[in-house]
């Protein structure tokens, strides 16, 4: 029970990674709230909550939720995201607009919320954690995404940002960035569907992986567990690549 006692929010939690981190944190023992756009699943192991990420006030609405249904929340999981694929000649302004709205902006707004709603109980030395998933698309460049890199690439240095005036002003939030390359998930799924081989896809990212295989979306909710648990208590403004090693070459 690695998270015995704690409460998490998790954004994106209605598919793929943030789904399966509320189920694995519901498992060890967190009380979760899930904020979502779409509709959760009937099995959904928490509190759903409507959150569009790109909205300041839902933040707010979401936090104060979940402190009023389940206690004040000592993690937070910025798990929302959207791809769009374009070069940097063929994407438009409104797709990049799109993209850093949700997975940019997003995250800087959940980020803001949750040090302000943890930072007073944080800092009497309950802690607290956030954990942000940027991509592999947020180490190295893909020349298919450029809206989709930058955006990641924001994320990987807001959480040093963030974990670094979290240290320093004393606030005990810690602040790390996971960096999943392709996992198995209706993100992934959506991106094989608009192909034009899919199978050839799908068999060319498994090639590129030097574990020779996709991901899970548990093998990221997996690292996600560690970074909001206690076991990682000296670990901020850290990023951990879960990408069968693709970013290691
Ligand atoms: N699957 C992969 O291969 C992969 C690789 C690297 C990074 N990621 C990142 O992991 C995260 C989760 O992706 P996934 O693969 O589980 O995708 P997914 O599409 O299965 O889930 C993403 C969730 O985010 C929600 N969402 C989108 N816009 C939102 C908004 N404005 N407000 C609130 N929720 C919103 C969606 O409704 C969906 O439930 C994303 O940030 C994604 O960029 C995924």
């Amino acid at each position: 029970m690695r998270l015995a006692g704690k409460v998490a929010l998790i954004s994106g939690a209605a598919s793929g990674i943030g789904r399966e981190t509320a189920a694995l944190f519901a498992r060890e023992g967190a009380k979760v709230a899930g904020g979502d756009i779409a509709p959760f699943p009937s099995d959904f192991p928490g509190l759903p909550l409507r959150l569009d990420v790109t909205r300041e006030e839902n933040w707010e609405e979401a936090f104060a939720a979940a402190e009023r249904e389940l206690g004040p929340v000592d993690v937070l999981v910025n798990a929302a995201g959207i791809a769009e694929s374009g070069s940097i000649e063929e994407a438009s302004l409104e797709s990049w607009r799109r993209v850093m709205a949700v997975n940019a902006e997003g995250t800087f707004l959940g980020c803001r919320a949750a040090v302000r709603a943890m930072k007073e109980r944080a800092m009497k030395g309950r802690g607290g954690a956030i954990v942000n998933i940027s991509s592999a698309a947020g180490l190295v460049g893909d020349p298919r995404l450029a809206a989709y890199c930058a955006s990641k690439g924001a994320v990987r240095l807001l959480t040093k940002s963030v974990a670094l005036h979290c240290a320093r002003a004393g606030l005990g939030i810690r602040c790390n960035s996971v960096h999943p390359s392709f996992a198995e998930t209706p993100m992934l799924e959506r991106m094989f569907d608009a192909a034009r081989d899919p199978a050839r896809l799908r068999a060319g990212l498994e090639r590129a992986s030097p574990l020779g295989r996709l991901g899970t979306a548990l093998e990221v909710a997996e690292a996600i567990l560690f970074l909001a648990s206690d076991a990682a208590s000296f670990i901020t403004g850290a990023e951990l690549a879960i990408d069968g090693g693709l970013t290691a070459a």
